[in-house]
């Protein structure tokens, strides 16, 4: 059994080591193998100009978050997937970290949504899946969900759990997401945030999902909070639709390009 964790704040706009300290808080009153936490969880999202981005983006490596989110996981024995405007070079990426106690990757946005276009370079790591506690987790951001193809790229990759960091406006990806998880038979942790933040409304409802296309819980849409989902993690091994399908065997790649 695994332990996800979600974490659905309210940042206050770039104010990072508050809203990293907020959210420390609320990851303390529960234990997850896993935790998820949303896009830009600690810097805000509604970004109006490049200065404002740059202000708060950090570099992965020797950044203020991920020093901080990797001493969490150290202490806590648990893996922690964030997103966080990131700087390397003269370039800006919405990206997230997977960190476990021993390790850091780095996913980079691959579909931006809207004004994220004018602010952040396309992401160029591409779709992976790495190995915590023996389950594969694998990341992916926000609007990426609106691509089936991400989803289906990481459950060929063979991820277990999508952990799914997001910032929504839109209302579709609490049940688009059902059924990301429920095509692909894996679990899927979408931690969104709430709130107005210069006239952009975001929609909580921040959930984990499962190879059924059940939801274990989903969080209001209004409210900061966390929920912990206990998983059986093996499930989303298990690829046959029924006696005579297999959702990988049956594929027909030739008929898809
Ligand atoms: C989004 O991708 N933040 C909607």
């Amino acid at each position: 059994m695994f332990r996800i964790g979600i974490i659905q704040n309210s940042p206050r706009f770039l104010k990072v080591k508050e809203n990293i300290l907020d959210a420390f808080s609320l990851m303390e009153k529960s234990r997850a193998d896993l935790w998820v936490l949303p896009e830009f969880f600690a810097t805000g999202y509604n970004f109006k100009t490049r200065k404002e981005v740059s202000s708060v983006a950090e570099p992965i490596s020797g950044g203020m978050t991920c020093g901080l989110l990797s001493s969490w996981a150290k202490k806590n024995n648990c893996a922690v997937a964030a997103g966080l405007p990131e700087k390397s070079g003269s370039r800006i990426y919405n990206s997230a970290i997977l960190i476990t106690p021993s390790s850091l990757h780095v996913y980079r946005k691959t579909h931006l949504f809207g004004d994220e276009k004018k602010f952040f370079s396309p992401g160029n790591t591409g779709f992976w899946v790495k190995p915590f506690k023996n389950v594969k987790i694998g990341v992916m951001i926000c609007f990426d969900w609106f691509f089936p193809e991400s989803a289906r790229t990481l459950a060929l990759k063979g991820a277990q759990i999508i952990a799914h960091p997001a910032n929504l406006v839109l209302p579709w990806a609490p049940d688009g997401m059902k059924i990301r998880s429920l095509e692909n038979r894996v679990f899927a942790a979408t931690a969104n945030r709430v709130g107005n933040e210069r006239g952009l409304r975001y929609i909580g409802s921040s959930q984990v999902t499962t190879p059924r296309g059940e939801v274990v819980f989903r969080l209001g849409a209004n409210k900061a909070g966390m929920s912990v989902a206990t998983i059986d993690e093996k499930l989303a091994l298990q690829k046959n639709i029924n006696k005579k399908n297999n959702l990988f065997k049956d594929r027909r790649p030739k008929f898809y390009a």
